[in-house]
């Protein structure tokens, strides 16, 4: 259905043009003036200046014309030329019911279904995730909703990170640990072990370990990059091991990321592309996209209009090795191949923009896209403590995801319990959805560009602009509604009224915004406009119960109205929360 500040529009352009102006100059805009009223038309400013007339002398004209409007209650042309308005309440409960038919509230279905990958989450394999790795999964889990929710097509892909160096480290790590594994015997010929020789626990210390002997060690380094050297050309023993790790980690990474509500539909790496990049980098020497300089082979990227400086993008270093770039470029042109998208979003920390930067230009130059695919960069900030420093940990390491999750759990149980008395196994679950809403919430309602303070006492706090605020809100409408099922009434039988009172009609004008936030946090990719969203709404729909009261109310016709305005809040306000990646418990 038509969003509503269009169908006002509407009805200001015919007012224009009825009272001889262009119609062009009614657009009708959100009220910066709520006190005064809900809408406003500022038409008559830009309309005086073509006309060289008073801006007012035109507002008062189109004024006239608008009162008779009945889909306005109150139009009043105010000095200099601004047209305040009011939205006539039956107009009002009408479009919120036909919101209540639609399917999805009534979000019109895109005019142009669009396939979009979103690449994100990116981990690293035989690495633990760290806090880094959040905000990837968070907002890009969000986005891809968002965007299915707009109905396009949508796959998220995690592009793993397991191939290069760091496998090399582990491996070669490895062969020192335990020299006699029968992946290190170039004579074996049989099978290789069903199990891997090592556990995700041991898997972890190994790489840490690895990395830090590579920068104080040159032979441990060289032995390393000998290691990747093998394995990338197609070593049996070392491919059977490298599966092994692959296998161990992504089993752990799977558990982590169901913790955090967060699917994907790939599991793709760097890896899976590697039989590609031959043919990639000869298609681009055949074509003189690429050059040799200093041996390594690049594709200049740098445009007229640069105004700094656009390294060349680096396809094969000069011993012929293959490099991030490299993947990335070659994963582009696997995904134009089999999915075709017209969009590819990538959520990575903002501080890689300028290598992406370099990675898209190239991939437009060397066309492996084509001419209408957009590469997008959506660059996140950092996550600091309160000390507005990178988050750490207690004594300064760095946090690991799985410690984050496990401390937010724990100062949600305790706020829970401290709260109400509830059974142990409960209030455990509970804590668990809470405080996910809180660090999701924390994170998103940030646009996600700037840098952000992760505060666990403020994310976790049932007041504010939080996630458990907003959980909190949707436990207490659904309380309200079982209250009223328990008292014989009936939720299929309820039907909206037009609004009594101040605070019911704020609610009401709410909730008639969410088709056109839809619509900007899809186009902005801006997740955090579902926040605020969520936060007026939350914030409307509270001050509305203060002053209302429902479950005593006697005329039951009046009552049924209050519970249809409920039940349509708790349906938004859980279609926001799933739009963002977690849901709400019954209680709390
Ligand atoms: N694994 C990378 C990292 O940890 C992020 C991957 C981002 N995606 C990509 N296509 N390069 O920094």
């Amino acid at each position: 259905m038509e969003k509503l500040l269009e169908l006002l529009s509407e009805e200001l352009k015919q007012a224009f043009e009825d009272a001889g102006y262009d119609k062009n100059l009614g657009k009708a805009t959100i009220s910066n003036r709520p006190d005064l009223c809900e809408f406003q038309c500022n038409g008559a400013m830009a309309g005086a200046k073509q006309l060289k007339t008073a801006p007012l002398l035109i507002a008062q004209k189109v004024a006239e014309i608008l009162t008779k409007n009945p889909i306005f209650s109150e139009v009043v042309a105010v000095a200099p030329g601004f047209l305040n308005l009011k939205l006539d309440e039956g107009h009002l409960k009408a479009y919120l019911e036909q919101m209540t038919k639609e399917d999805k509230f009534g979000v019109k279905e895109p005019k142009q279904k669009k396939t979009i990958m979103i690449d994100y989450g990116g981990p690293n394999v035989a690495k633990p995730l760290h806090i880094g790795h959040l905000r990837s999964a968070i907002i890009g889990e969000s986005i891809k909703r968002i965007a299915r929710y707009q109905g396009h097509q949508v796959i998220g892909d995690v592009h793993l990170g397991d191939w290069g160096q760091p496998m090399g480290l582990v491996i070669n790590e490895l062969k020192l640990r335990k020299p006699d594994l029968i992946y290190f015997d170039d004579t074996y010929q049989g099978e290789y072990p069903q199990d891997a020789p090592f556990s995700i626990t041991e898997l972890e210390d190994i790489y840490p370990t690895a990395s830090k002997k590579s920068k104080e060690d040159s032979e441990f380094k060289e032995k390393a990059m000998e290691a990747t050297f093998r394995l990338q050309n197609g070593d049996r023993g070392y491919r059977a091991l490298w599966k092994h790790i692959l296998d161990v980690s992504v089993t752990d990474l799977k558990t982590i990321y169901d913790k955090l509500n967060v699917e994907f539909d790939l599991w793709k790496g760097e890896s899976d592309v590697d039989h590609k990049l031959a043919d990639m980098v000869a298609y681009m020497k055949e074509n003189g996209y690429a050059r040799i300089s200093e041996g390594a082979l690049v594709v200049d990227v740098k445009e007229e209009t640069d105004t700094k400086e656009i390294p060349p993008c680096m396809i094969l270093k000069s011993d012929g090795a293959a490099l991030y770039n490299t993947t990335d470029l070659a994963t582009i042109m696997e995904r134009m191949e089999v999915y075709q998208p017209d969009t590819m979003i990538y959520v990575v920390d903002k501080r890689q923009d300028l290598y992406f930067e370099q990675v898209f230009r190239c991939a437009k130059k060397t066309k492996l896209i084509g001419e209408n695919t957009t590469l997008k960069f959506l660059g996140f900030g950092t996550m600091n403590g309160k000390d507005g420093k990178p988050f750490k940990t207690r004594d300064g390491g760095v946090m690991r995801l799985e410690t984050l999750l496990k401390e937010t759990n724990e100062e949600m149980y305790r706020k829970i319990t401290t709260n109400r008395a509830m059974e142990e196994e409960e209030a455990v679950q509970t804590a668990k959805i809470v405080a996910l809403a809180a660090i999701k919430y924390g994170d998103l309602s940030n646009q996600a560009a700037k840098d952000y303070i992760f505060d666990i006492d403020r994310f976790t706090s049932f007041e504010g602009d939080t996630g458990p605020y907003l959980l909190y809100t949707i436990v207490r409408i659904k309380s309200i509604l079982n209250k009223y099922v328990e008292q014989g009434g009936n939720l299929d039988n309820v039907s909206l009224k037009e609004a009594g009172s101040a605070s019911e009609k704020n609610l009401m004008l709410e909730i008639s915004k969410f088709n056109s936030m839809i619509e900007t946090a899809y186009e902005e990719t801006a997740p955090h406009k579902v926040c605020a969203f969520l936060y007026d709404m939350a914030n409307a729909f509270n001050t509305f119960y203060h002053d209302t009261k429902i479950l005593s109310e006697e005329d039951k016709d009046k009552q049924a109205g209050y519970i249809a305005l409920l039940l349509l809040t708790k349906n938004l306000l859980e279609t926001c929360i799933d739009l963002l990646g977690f849901s709400a418990p019954d209680r709390m």
